[in-house]
């Protein structure tokens, strides 16, 4: 499982409810609180006195209290009150639990797994849209190859066939003629563009245009985040629109992977948000539900012993992403420690 790197534990609207957060990355049980003062932390989800999930309990004032006996742990995981300690009694100095590196970025918390000493070294994916436009967000863990997972949102050719039944209309098509995906690759991302003929309904048309095609971006960040981000130019009166969908995903266990779709767009339904927020759920809920059924069905193969993909010419971008995960899984694997413990 590739631990260093930052993840999405959950998003800063969620913790407004005042209950802790339960979550399993890269393998670790985690809670993410806010306090009352408005602090956000994420802690190992284990309660010390009798190892129970500390998730199941409360937050009072700056501490989350173990729902169990009450003991209350700070946001660096140490036991600050133990209500049944006898008057001549310390709290112990072990009573601690361990707590990780957090950051709140584009509304969402997110925490480091790894070696401490290289979490500056991992910038952030740069999610700027999400920071300024109104988002909606969706979990699902699904039984897939998080490669299949990480390439499903920007595979070019599948929204024609996948998503025949939803939005292929609205997402344009593509032509027999060679695709230039304008294909911009750095260490530890990938991005590139290219146009989709507009093939929108005529309410589309009016809506999002009647230009011939849809500019059509889409970018990778290794290991956890793709995105697609779909601009319609301005025409008559209507001003430029613009559509982003990301995906962020992380192995939850051996078995499963966590995807969290989050869409967010700009001057789509402008004038009624709650109606524009609905909308969007709906619409990438079903999206994605269309893409999970063929997700989980490549597991089925990818444990089967001696099988193969099978790519042509036109997997281009297949290609580069193939060469860009398998470079980059060894540096960012396994923390040191986990290493060690492997070898042993
Ligand atoms: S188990 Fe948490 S306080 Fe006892
Ligand atoms: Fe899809």
């Amino acid at each position: 499982m590739i631990t260093n790197q930052w993840y999405i534990v959950c998003f800063t609207e969620e913790l407004k409810k005042g209950k802790p957060i339960q979550k399993k990355i890269v393998g670790k049980e985690v809670v993410a609180f806010q306090t009352v003062n408005g602090k956000i932390y994420v802690l190992e989800d284990r309660c010390c006195h009798r190892n129970v999930h500390l998730s199941l309990g409360y937050i009072k004032g700056e501490y989350i209290k173990c729902g169990y006996h009450g003991w209350e742990f700070n946001g660096n995981g140490q036991c600050t009150y133990i209500p049944s300690l006898p008057p001549d009694e310390k709290i112990p100095k072990t009573a601690c639990i361990k707590a990780y590196s957090v950051q709140v970025k584009y509304k969402a918390v997110w925490a480091w797994f790894g070696d401490e000493e290289k979490k500056d070294e991992v910038p952030l994916p740069p999610m700027h849209e999400m920071e300024q436009w109104p988002i909606v967000f969706n979990y699902h863990a699904i039984r897939a190859n998080i490669k299949l997972v990480a390439e499903s949102l920007f595979d070019a050719y599948h929204i024609n066939h996948v998503h025949r039944n939803s939005i292929k209309t609205f997402m344009g098509n593509l032509h027999d003629e060679k695709l230039n995906f304008n294909l911009r690759v750095t260490d530890t991302s990938l991005e590139g563009n290219y146009d989709r003929a507009n093939e929108g309904s005529l309410f589309e048309k009016i809506y999002f245009g009647f230009s011939k095609t849809v500019d059509t971006h889409f970018g990778y960040w290794f290991p956890h985040t793709s995105k697609l981000d779909l601009r319609f130019k301005k025409h008559f009166t209507m001003p430029a629109r613009q559509m982003v969908i990301y995906e962020h995903f992380y192995e939850i266990d051996e078995e499963h992977v966590m995807m969290i779709q989050i869409t967010t767009w700009h001057n789509i339904f402008r004038f009624n948000p709650w109606f524009a927020k609905w909308f969007m759920l709906k619409k990438s809920m079903r999206i994605v539900e269309e893409d999970i059924a063929f997700l989980e069905s490549n597991k089925h193969w990818h444990e089967q012993a001696n099988h193969r993909d099978l790519l042509i010419k036109s997997d281009e971008v297949t290609f580069e992403f193939t060469r860009l995960w398998n470079k980059n899984i060894q540096k960012y694997g396994n923390t040191a420690q986990e290493n060690q413990t492997k070898a042993e």
